[in-house]
């Protein structure tokens, strides 16, 4: 005998109810009871926004529900300190990292940025301190130092310029030298320094996400499913790199699938991401071991909406420090 599973319709007049145009957006990577919890949320900040002038701007590694039915602009770290210096809205909600909201401050100091939960930290902006970028420039005086945009303002303040994944090589050949600082990621910089030939001094730090990639893992992929096209991140490990058919910024992975439309395809990175693009391309096979960042993990549209009715937590950098950091940014942009 077969059995017909009851659909659950939402009660009319229901935040869920309403605000099933959204869901229609995510219905392939959320269920149905899923959204049900996170209707109010997303309803109320969509209120929120209009009633506070406020922008969302979300990494790509934020949930789909945060990444495509409350985010106003979504990208990599680069988009999003782009977009970040020419909104004009009065308040900017970082759904992101915590370095991620200092740098859309140091390029907006007079407006207010909210974290909605100022504990989403990254591996890579905790390996490394202000006094240790000191002691490297004694070490090696004379040498440019450039920091990954995964660093604390206080990092910034102390080095020449910044670069981001999707900008790092075009940063490091800008000095036309042959020996650079790049720090913290020592993967980035090794691969960097591969794609250059710039020789690169880094530093011990990694991303926790990215560095568990392994060759091996590609290997496997690659007997499992033949044909597969393969994208990582260049905080991935060399070795991981090389096996790949393209290494991108996030930004960079999502125009590669766009552009290229493999029929196959997996991108080691984080996990949001390829939930957040198969829904664009519904008829691509998206293969999907991948790691999840606990701590972009910590935003959710519950604290989003917190932060907008609350105002917190408010993002705030000491003026001198934001002064000097600002100008490592600056730089950056104007490359
Ligand atoms: P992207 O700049 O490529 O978005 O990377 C940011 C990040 O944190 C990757 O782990
Ligand atoms: Fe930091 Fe890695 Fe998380 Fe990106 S994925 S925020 S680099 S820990």
């Amino acid at each position: 005998m077969s059995s017909v599973t009851p659909v659950e319709m939402p009660a009319v007049g229901s935040a869920t109810a309403r605000t099933s145009h959204l869901y229609e957006r995510v219905k392939r990577v959320i269920p149905p009871a899923e959204w049900g919890v996170l209707a109010n949320d997303v309803e109320a900040i969509q209120h929120l926004k209009i009633e506070r002038n406020a922008v969302i701007l979300a990494h790509n590694y934020q949930t789909p529900e945060i990444y495509h039915c409350v985010a106003d602009i979504v990208g990599d770290s680069l988009t999003l300190a782009r977009e970040a210096a020419t909104t004009d809205a009065d308040v900017i909600v970082l759904a992101g990292v915590y370095f991620m909201a200092e740098t859309a401050k140091l390029l907006n100091p007079q407006k207010t940025v909210l974290m909605p939960d100022p504990e989403a930290g990254c591996s890579l902006a905790d390996s490394i301190t202000p006094a240790d970028v000191r002691q490297l420039r004694r070490l090696h005086p004379g040498l440019p130092v450039i920091a990954y945009v995964n660093t604390s303002a206080a990092v910034k303040a102390e080095v020449d310029v910044c670069c981001t994944s999707g900008n790092a090589a075009r940063v490091v050949k800008s000095f036309g030298l042959p020996k650079v600082i790049m720090l913290p990621d020592q993967y980035l910089a090794q691969n960097v320094a591969a794609e250059t030939g710039v020789e690169i001094l880094s530093w011990a730090g990694q991303c926790e996400v990215h560095e568990r990639f392994t060759a091996s893992d590609i290997a496997e992929l690659r007997e499992a499913h033949p044909g597969i096209t393969v994208l990582v991140h260049p905080e991935c490990p060399p070795e991981v790199v090389r096996a790949a058919d393209f290494a991108g910024s996030t930004g960079a992975m999502a125009d590669y699938v766009g552009v290229n439309r493999p029929s196959s395809v997996v991108l080691l990175t984080e996990c949001s991401m390829s939930d957040n693009i198969s829904v664009q391309y519904p008829d691509l096979e998206f293969v999907r071991p991948c790691n999840l960042c606990p701590h972009m993990k910590k935003i959710t549209v519950a604290n989003i909406r917190q932060a907008l009715e609350e105002n917190r937590h408010v993002v705030e950098i000491d003026p001198e420090t934001a002064a000097r950091a600002r100008v490592s940014v600056e730089r950056m942009l104007a490359l």
